[in-house]
Parts: C-alpha cells; structure tokens; sequence
C-alpha cells in the first residue's frame, strides 16, 4: 500500500507544484506562471498526462507528459518532474511514470523521451546534473539518444548595441532588422516553416514546423520577443527569445544567402539586449547548436550539458 494518491494536474495545484519543483529541481526558474506557460498552455496540454501524487493533502510528486505531434514536430514522452525529498525511493516517479507511460502506449505512441517532450519545454535534454533523475531514467530502460549543451552569455559585459552595425547592414546589402508584431504571425510562419524544414548546419532533422511554432510564439509576448531580418521585402533570418524555455535565447536562424554578412551577430545582439533590458545578468542561449559562433560573437561560456534520453514503449 502505497499511502499516496494520483490526481490529475489542476490548475489550483500550481503554486503546490511551483514550490516543489523550486525545493527539488534547483537549476531553473518555477512560479505558477511559468508552469502555466510551460504546462497548461501547451497546444497538447492532457490532465490525463500530468499526473500528481499527494500524501495527506500536501503535494509530494509531479511527472508531465506530452503526447508526440507530428504537425508540430514534436516528441511525446515526459518534459519534467519531481518527488519531495523526504518522499524518495519509494517508487513514487515509478508510479508517476507508470502512469504516463502506459497512457501513451495504449495511444499507439511508440517511444517516450526525456525530458525534451511537447511543444513548451523547460530543457532541451536532461541537465546531467540532476543525478538522481539520471540514475532514476536509467534504471526504467531510458538511453541516451543524443545530446545539447547551453551557453552563458554575460549581459553586462558584452556590448549588445547595434546600432551602427545595422546602419552598415542596411547601407551596404539593403538588410533591415526589426522587432515583429502580432500582425506579422502567418508571415513568419509561412517563412521559418519553409527555410527550415530541411536538414541545415543549425540541426540534424528537419524542424521548420517546431522553429515556426516558437518563433511565432514570441509574438504573444509583450513587448514581443521575435527579431527578423529582411531584404526586398523577403525575410531572411530571426531570432527570438522565452520561446523554448523561460529567459532563454533561441531558436535563431539565418537564410543561406544572407549568411556571412553578419546578420546573425546583429539578431544575436538584438535579442540578448531583450533579456538584459528585464533585468537578467545572465543571458543562456538554448541547445546551442554552433557554439563556436556564440563563443565568438558574444564570450558564451558552455553552462550545462543535455542528454535526449528515449525509451521504446511496447
Ligand atoms: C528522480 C526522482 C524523481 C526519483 O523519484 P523517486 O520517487 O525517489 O523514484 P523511485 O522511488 O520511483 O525510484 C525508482 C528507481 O529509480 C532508481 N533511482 C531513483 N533515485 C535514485 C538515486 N538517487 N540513485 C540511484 N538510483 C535511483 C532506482 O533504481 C529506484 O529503485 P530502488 O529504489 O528500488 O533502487 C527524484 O530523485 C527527484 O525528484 N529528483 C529531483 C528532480 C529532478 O532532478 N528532476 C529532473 C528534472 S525534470
């Protein structure tokens, strides 16, 4: 007999969970509203999948699931999760996991991933230094499937202005940078959808839909965090910022022919000047792909390391 009881995620659990995931995952940001943002407004947000487990009316254990979407090329599996302390090895994130585990299997769903899972991600892999949860991942048939890393990129110390960069981008090959609005959405859709959906030096597979529906989603935020380049009226390049996890730059992309110029410095620069105008010394650049880029153009510093885990459900 267990002692605890499943019930699905509500959103009244909010602040129960933000304070748990606070005590227990101790290298990101939690309040309600970002588990809000991360959880319950995920496009593919299911109670069903999110289950919670509470021992005398307190909250001891969290694991949120995602289905796979294939039009948002996204995977299915778990994107975060938690038992308090004093509640460990006791198979509480076992049953936890059961649950969403078994969920997905009878949905036909073929494999679930760690932690890189649905369309509002809080990593983009699990941190290796979360020990307990590698180890834990582990023992329940989790393997590597591949790998990430995050950069630092120190605010105050970089010169982000790009003032005269811009001038000199728009003099000399007719480019322009710009902060976009809500009005520009099927726009930039249309475009990040086309010039990334095939394999690019920036990632492996293709993941134009994944990269529209962050870039996108920087629109809904105010001031809207989406950076874009543009010539003759085409767009050539974006960069945007608290998409794919809180205070986080990225994903960023620039056209092949308008590579080498330096536009990717200025959006760079641009969206990193976003995150230093809220107030953070630190800005982290998400799954950061060409990292000698980033160490380049603005000192980033490796900061954590990922690893994609992926178990086959039968
Ligand atoms: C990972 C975590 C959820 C495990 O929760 P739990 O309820 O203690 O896990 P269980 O009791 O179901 O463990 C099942 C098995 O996993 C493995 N395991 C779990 N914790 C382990 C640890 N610290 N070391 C080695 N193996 C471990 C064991 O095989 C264990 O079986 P056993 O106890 O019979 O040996 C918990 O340690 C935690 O909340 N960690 C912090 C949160 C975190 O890092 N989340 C990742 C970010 S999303």
């Amino acid at each position: 007999m267990s002692g605890w009881e499943l019930q699905p995620l509500r959103r009244a659990d909010l602040p129960a969970a933000a304070s748990l995931c606070a005590r227990e995952i101790e290298h990101l940001p939690f309040s309600p509203a970002i588990l809000a943002d991360r959880i319950l407004d995920d496009p593919d947000f299911d109670p069903a999948l999110n289950p919670t487990a509470w021992r005398g009316g307190r909250l001891i254990g969290l694991a949120c699931g995602a289905p796979p979407n294939e039009r948002l090329q996204t995977a299915g599996g778990v994107k975060l999760f938690a038992v308090a302390r004093q509640e460990r090895r006791r198979g509480v994130a076992t049953q936890l996991f059961d649950e969403i585990e078994d969920r997905l299997a009878a949905r036909g769903a073929g494999e679930s991933i760690a932690v890189i899972a649905g369309n509002n991600r809080f990593m983009q892999g699990l941190d290796l230094r979360y020990t307990e949860a590698l180890c834990f991942l582990e023992a329940r048939g989790y393997t590597r499937a591949g790998d990430g890393m995050d950069m630092d990129v120190d605010l105050r110390a970089q010169p982000l202005d790009t003032a005269a960069q811009e001038a000199a981008l728009e003099r000399g090959h007719g480019v322009r940078l710009r902060r976009m609005t809500p009005a520009d959405h099927d726009r930039v859709w249309a475009y990040v959808e086309r010039e990334f959906e095939f394999p690019s030096p920036l990632a492996p597979t293709p993941i134009g839909r994944r990269w529209a529906y962050l870039a996108t989603a920087g629109l809904k935020l105010d001031p809207p965090t989406l950076h874009t380049a543009e010539r003759g009226g085409a767009l050539g390049g974006f960069a945007v910022t608290d998409v794919a996890a809180p205070g986080r730059l990225g994903p960023m992309g620039v056209s092949p022919d308008l590579r080498g110029l330096g536009v990717g410095t200025a959006l760079l620069k641009r969206a990193l000047a976003d995150l230093r105008a809220r107030g953070l010394a630190v800005g982290v650049i998400y799954g950061a792909g060409p990292y000698a880029f980033y160490a380049r153009t603005v000192a980033a510093r490796t900061s954590a390391v990922f690893w994609r885990l992926r178990k086959p459900l039968t």
